[in-house]
This record gives structure tokens, C-alpha cells and sequence, in this order.
């Protein structure tokens, strides 16, 4: 998978993207990330991006000349799968949405900042809108790393055990189970005895009730999906 990130802030993903797993599936080329600074294909000698809003009011607009050079720029070269936009109005990330990326083959991620994009960029460029949450962030640079984590960990022969992946929270609308590691008496606080039975059955059961008693209390909402 490629993915390129359009954005102001390139060197935000250098902590995220140099790191653990994202770090792994790029040294075994399983992934290839590249960072596009979007003042680049800015026309204006000050490398601007933004302009006031023809509506007036407060808050700058990024305008769609450096935008639009740079996403024709990649699609120049390659097709893209997806182009998406991060941004607080888009439709809310989550692990199926997640899936459905981590099977493509190449992604433009734009990192949205000020008040917006010029509509017109979205009429004409962005597939897809997401957002990681009903909140505000300062830009789209934080959810872009969010999203690209969730992906990369996704795709084949990344994460060391691939059945990992699968079993994880959500993705059988479920909470995981309760885990534990040595030493098995900390202070007095003990692991389940049944967690050292040996009895796979009865463990498995136990997993499971407790999975379903965890979602129940904490995410009831996660049962009633689909
Ligand atoms: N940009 C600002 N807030 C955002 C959010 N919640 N999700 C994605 N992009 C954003």
C-alpha cells in the first residue's frame, strides 16, 4: 500500500510514522508513506495556502490552486483508490471503515486546517470525508496519523501473529476480555484462578462472559450495531 499525506505540518508524523508497527511495515515495504508539504504547489511567492472567506466572517479557507496541484501532481503518476479528507464533518472512523482502506492499494490523505477547504476541492477531489471523533482538533494532521495507525496495522504480514489483528476490540463488537501476566499474586491481587486452570473450554467461556459483561457496561451501543 501507498499512502501520501498532503498537509502544512509535515513534520507532525515524524513521532507517529517513525515508530512501532507503522515503522515495521515501512522497513519491510509492506507500506510506503510519503509527506507532501502542500506549500510546495502554492503559486504565491510567500507560499500562501489560504485566503479569507468570500462569505466574509473569521477564519481563513485554504484555497483549491495548491491543493489541486498537488493531488493531480500524484494523480499524474499513479490512480488513486481513495483521496480523503480529514475533517470534523466527515463520516466517523471506525474499525469497518478501516477494513475497507487497509485493502487499497494507493491513498491521498489531505490534512484539513483553518475554517475549511474551498468547496470546490471537495466537489471535485475528495472521495471520502472522515473524521476520528466528535471533537475539534487544531488540524487534520493528528486524525490523518490516527487513520494511517489503524490502517497499516491492518494489512497482511505486518503485525507479527495476523490473527491479532482479527480478534482485537471491535472487531467482533466486542471489548476484549480482561488479561493478565506474571506474577501471577501482585500485592495480594491475584489472576483468576480459572486463567490458570489449563481448561481451555472453561477459559474460553470465561473470556467470552466477560467480553460480553464489558461491552455491556461500558460501550452498550457497540450491541445493538449491525
Ligand atoms: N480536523 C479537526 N478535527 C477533526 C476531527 N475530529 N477528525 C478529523 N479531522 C479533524
Amino acid at each position: 500500500m501507498r499512502i501520501d499525506i498532503i498537509t502544512i505540518f509535515p513534520e507532525m508524523f515524524v513521532g507517529p510514522f517513525n515508530h512501532s508497527i507503522v515503522k515495521r511495515a515501512q522497513e519491510k515495504n509492506i507500506v510506503e508513506i510519503y509527506l507532501h508539504q502542500l506549500r510546495d504547489f502554492s503559486t504565491d511567492k510567500h507560499r500562501k495556502v489560504d485566503d479569507y472567506a468570500f462569505s466574509g466572517g473569521a477564519g481563513m479557507v485554504m484555497m483549491i490552486e495548491p491543493i489541486a496541484k498537488a493531488i493531480e501532481h500524484l494523480q499524474n503518476e499513479r490512480h488513486y483508490d481513495e483521496i480523503i479528507y480529514t475533517s470534523p464533518h466527515g463520516e466517523l472512523f471506525d474499525q469497518p471503515i478501516a477494513n475497507r482502506l487497509s485493502t487499497y492499494v494507493n491513498l491521498i490523505i489531505l490534512c484539513g486546517h483553518y475554517k475549511g477547504i474551498d468547496e470546490r476541492i471537495r466537489q471535485h477531489f475528495i472521495t471520502k470525508e472522515i473524521s476520528i471523533g466528535n471533537y475539534v482538533l487544531s488540524g487534520g494532521e493528528l486524525a490523518a496519523a490516527v487513520i494511517v495507525d489503524t490502517l497499516v496495522r491492518l494489512i497482511p504480514g505486518v503485525l507479527g501473529n495476523e490473527v491479532s489483528a482479527l480478534s482485537d476490540s471491535f472487531q467482533n463488537n466486542l471489548i476484549s476480555p480482561p488479561i493478565y501476566t506474571r506474577p501471577r499474586d501482585f500485592r495480594g491481587w491475584k489472576v483468576p484462578d480459572i486463567l490458570l486452570s489449563g481448561n481451555e473450554r472453561l477459559i474460553e467461556e470465561w473470556k467470552y462472559n466477560q467480553a460480553l459483561q464489558r461491552t455491556q457496561k461500558y460501550r452498550p451501543d457497540m450491541l445493538n450495531e449491525k
